[in-house]
């Protein structure tokens, strides 16, 4: 087992790169699996679920190869439909096969995710919007098991706009026959990217970013050949990593129009942000703003912020108040805050903030991935030293994040516990 090391109060400064986005990589790996070919997807993060879901592929029996920053796969020989518990339980996105291989093989075996540690989250409307294609969908043996002989388009509306709901569904509906509307679909600039892959690809797909999306199924599609977006949450962890140690940074990749809700939150904070060619400056100041903030669907503020937030508002000088209202058990990190000596209660779905209590450096866990980055950037702007312990939560979404933090000054570093 491996912890990080990190001796606060440095001001950041200097310029990061960020990697390409997790949640994007991971549905157009999947992607891949409905061409008769082989893809290459080029800017994948080097991360422990990008690994996970090599393996899943790998597993269906297609040829993956790794060429510098792009992924090969060669998915002309699926020879399995299976994704088992294993794999579904270490990586949740896993389930995203469901749509490829329904569409493409017209059968496909998959473990169901069961709870995770920031809520129920169940995959009942992927399996509605399947039904609605016409696929026949059994649970057996704690797996989803569904058989179509070709999908058929339908008018599906989701009950709320789920990012890996609208993914799968796009992915099936895009070789049904037929034309499928999606309502209430996600937003998110992952689902925009998917679209434009599966169009590129021949797919016939409109309204991606928007709640209606249309899908005029199609016989076949060709490979996919495609970069991937930049990470608007890395981005955003850096974004905040500026804020929080009142430094100065260049966060190269992050676009603007991914991160209006973060940047005006941060801006009502007190925290300058500029535009610049290819990034966005971002300039703490000395003293931070209270903001109050409350998780939604894109474009609302991220809930795969919330934590890296409630971590800069320890610091605010006043009360603020987050409210998270996409998952049900988001708090999992303020426990582990309260360690490092911040003052936060929660109250239902929303956790109050009191700020300006400083903070000091404690051995903490992490407990999810997003609830790891809120301890790194704490850590980061508290005295002495914090020892951040089970970090391959950190390493399923963050490429190399403590070599980044240490080249913009940060004393910071892996060790073995
Ligand atoms: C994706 C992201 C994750 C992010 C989340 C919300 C990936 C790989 N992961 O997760 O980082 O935190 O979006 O922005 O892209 N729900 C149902 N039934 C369903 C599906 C979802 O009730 O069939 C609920 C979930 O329990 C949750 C909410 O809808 O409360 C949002 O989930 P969803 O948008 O599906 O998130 P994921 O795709 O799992």
């Amino acid at each position: 087992m491996e912890k990080i090391v990190i001796q606060g109060g440095v001001p950041l400064t200097g310029e990061v790169q960020v990697s390409g986005a997790k949640n994007s990589s991971l549905p157009l790996l999947f992607a891949t699996l409905l061409a008769d070919g082989v893809s290459e997807i080029c800017n994948v993060p080097n991360l422990r679920d990008i690994s996970t879901a090599v393996k899943l592929l790998r597993e269906l029996g297609a040829d993956v190869s790794h060429h510098g920053d792009c992924i090969r796969v060669d998915a002309r020989r699926i020879q399995s439909v299976e994704a088992s518990y294993d794999l579904v339980k270490t990586m949740r996105a896993s389930v995203l096969v469901l749509g490829p291989l329904l569409a493409r093989c017209g059968h496909a075996r998959v473990s169901l995710p069961g709870g995770c540690a920031i809520g129920a989250r169940p995959i009942n409307l992927h399996l509605k919007g399947f039904e609605a294609l016409g696929a026949r969908i059994q649970l057996d043996h704690g797996y989803v098991e569904a058989t179509a002989d070709r999908l058929r388009g339908a008018k599906i509306y989701l009950d709320m706009p789920t990012v890996g709901g609208t993914e799968n569904l796009l992915m099936a509906a895009a070789l049904a026959e037929g034309v499928t509307v999606l309502e209430n679909a996600a937003r998110e600039p992952e689902i925009v990217q998917l679209a434009e892959a599966l169009n590129s690809m021949g797919a016939k797909i409109e309204g991606a970013g928007t709640a209606i999306i249309r899908i005029q199924g199609v016989e076949r599609l060709q490979p996919l050949n495609c970069s991937v977006i930049p990470d608007r949450i890395e981005a955003g962890t850096f974004m905040i990593a500026a804020a929080i140690t009142a430094g100065d940074l260049l966060v190269r990749g992050a676009v603007e129009e991914h991160q209006e809700a973060l940047i005006s939150k941060l801006v009502d904070a007190g925290v300058l942000i500029r535009p610049e060619a290819d990034g966005l400056r971002v300039v703490g100041p000395e003293k931070l703003q209270p903001v109050d903030i409350r998780t939604s669907v894109f474009p609302g503020f991220p809930t795969d912020m919330q934590a890296q937030f409630m971590a800069l508002m320890t610091k605010a000088d006043g009360t603020s108040r987050i409210s998270e209202t996409v998952f049900e058990n988001r708090f999992m990190h303020v426990c582990e805050l309260q360690r490092m000596g911040a003052d936060i209660q929660i109250d239902g779905h929303s956790a109050i903030i009191r700020g300006c209590t400083p903070l000091t450096g404690a051995p903490v866990m992490a407990t999810d991935l997003r609830a790891s980055a809120s301890l790194i950037l704490a850590a980061l702007a508290a005295e002495n030293t914090t020892e951040v312990s089970r970090i391959y939560h950190l390493d399923r979404g963050y490429e190399k994040i403590e070599k980044k933090l240490a080249a913009l000054g940060a004393r910071i570093w892996r060790e073995q516990e």
